[in-house]
């Protein structure tokens, strides 16, 4: 007889440390014809803290050479013991196939995170919409499994749009959770029904019209939104065209910001300047260059020939995060580093330029 491993209680175990970087797949949940749920825990037993909403940046050993991409967090802190991403096979996209493909059991992959400022931790409400299409239902099903199990009666209005009723992911979970309490009151939206099945709900795509009769309070809802790009841009027009106060809305984009949306910059910021020499000293290489202020930290490690891992290239996804030891950087990031990190000295060297003589691990 094997002996099984003692099950640890919470505050005996770490949390996850994503120096260390390593998930082992512990379980594959099929969820509709072309999403599957990819459960983790780490190989030494860690317990995991992040926001619900918040995403972690798998690195995929692909046959071309490794791939990094960015999977929104489907599981909730509240159930500490595993996190799980919902990925969906998106036509062509490679690193989804590989994943369906190759990720069981055992496998362990490398992971960074989690990051991320789409979370209602950000924005405390009483009342919330959540709005989703496809597989942007992930981090909307994190913040609502969180707010189920803090079992504070938080007023959620659920509404989700798919292809067709086979394709709403989580369904099954959602109107079990909805059963179960008063004010989680969910809206499917489909563009067509399944054939020879029944579709008594919502058909087409959202509008105007459809958000009254859901939620007709909604100005005074805080509202997040996860979906394709074209759906966010349909749920801002309508949201707009309706006089909504837009600082109640928030949205997930893993796509560059534009440049008017990047954060204020501070009177005691130094500004980084066009053609002025600097230099970056990487420690742990051994290697350094000279360099101009507009450089970033990535580039002259890529010109190098260093490899600091990265995936989105514009403060998002934390992947780059970095030990400055010395010196000064000018940071202007999007989210993916939080304040305690950038106390402790850690920059994110895709969107952090030199001033001077900077001296990073690395
Ligand atoms: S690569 Fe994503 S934060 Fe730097």
């Amino acid at each position: 007889m094997t002996s099984a491993p003692r099950h640890k209680h919470l505050d005996e175990m770490r949390p996850w440390n994503d120096q260390v970087q390593v998930l082992e797949c512990v379980a594959v949940l099929p969820e509709t014809r072309d999403v599957m749920t990819f459960s983790f825990q780490t190989p030494d037993e860690s317990w995991f803290r992040y926001h619900p909403g918040q995403f972690i940046t798998l690195e995929l050993p692909m046959p071309g050479g490794p791939m990094l991409r960015t999977y929104t967090l489907s599981s909730s802190p509240s159930r500490p013991l595993s996190v799980t991403v919902t990925v969906k096979a998106q036509a062509g996209s490679m690193a989804s196939r590989w994943m369906f493909d190759n990720v069981r059991e055992g496998v362990r992959l490398k992971a960074y995170g989690p990051a991320g400022i789409f979370t209602f931790h950000n924005h405390p409400a009483d009342r919330y919409l959540f709005i989703s299409a496809g597989s942007g239902i992930t981090p909307m099903m994190s913040m609502t499994r969180w707010l189920y199990d803090y079992a504070r009666h938080t007023d959620i209005k659920f509404i989700h749009c798919a292809r067709s009723p086979s394709d709403i992911i989580f369904r099954a979970e959602l109107e079990r959770m909805a059963a179960r309490v008063n004010d989680i009151d969910l809206a499917w939206i489909v563009e067509r029904a399944d054939p020879f099945d029944a579709w008594t709900g919502y058909k087409g795509r959202i509008n105007s019209l459809m958000l009254e009769l859901i939620a007709s309070d909604y100005h005074e809802r805080e509202i997040f939104c996860c979906g394709p790009a074209v759906f966010m841009q349909a749920v801002r027009d309508i949201l707009n065209a309706a006089g909504f106060d837009m600082t109640h809305y928030h949205e997930e984009s893993f796509s560059a910001p534009l440049a008017e949306e990047l954060g204020p910059v501070g009177a005691e910021d130094v500004i980084p300047e066009e053609g002025k020499g600097a230099r970056v000293v990487f420690a742990t290489s051994g290697l350094e260059a000279a360099c101009t202020e507009t450089d970033t930290i990535l580039q002259v490690a890529k010109g190098l020939g260093l490899n600091i891992p990265s995936a989105c290239q514009f403060g998002v996804c934390g992947t780059c995060k970095t030990k400055k030891i010395s010196g000064e950087v000018h940071m202007v990031h999007n989210g993916g580093i939080r304040d305690d990190e950038v106390e402790e000295g850690y920059i994110l060297a895709c969107c952090s330029k030199p001033i001077g003589r900077v001296e990073v691990e690395a």
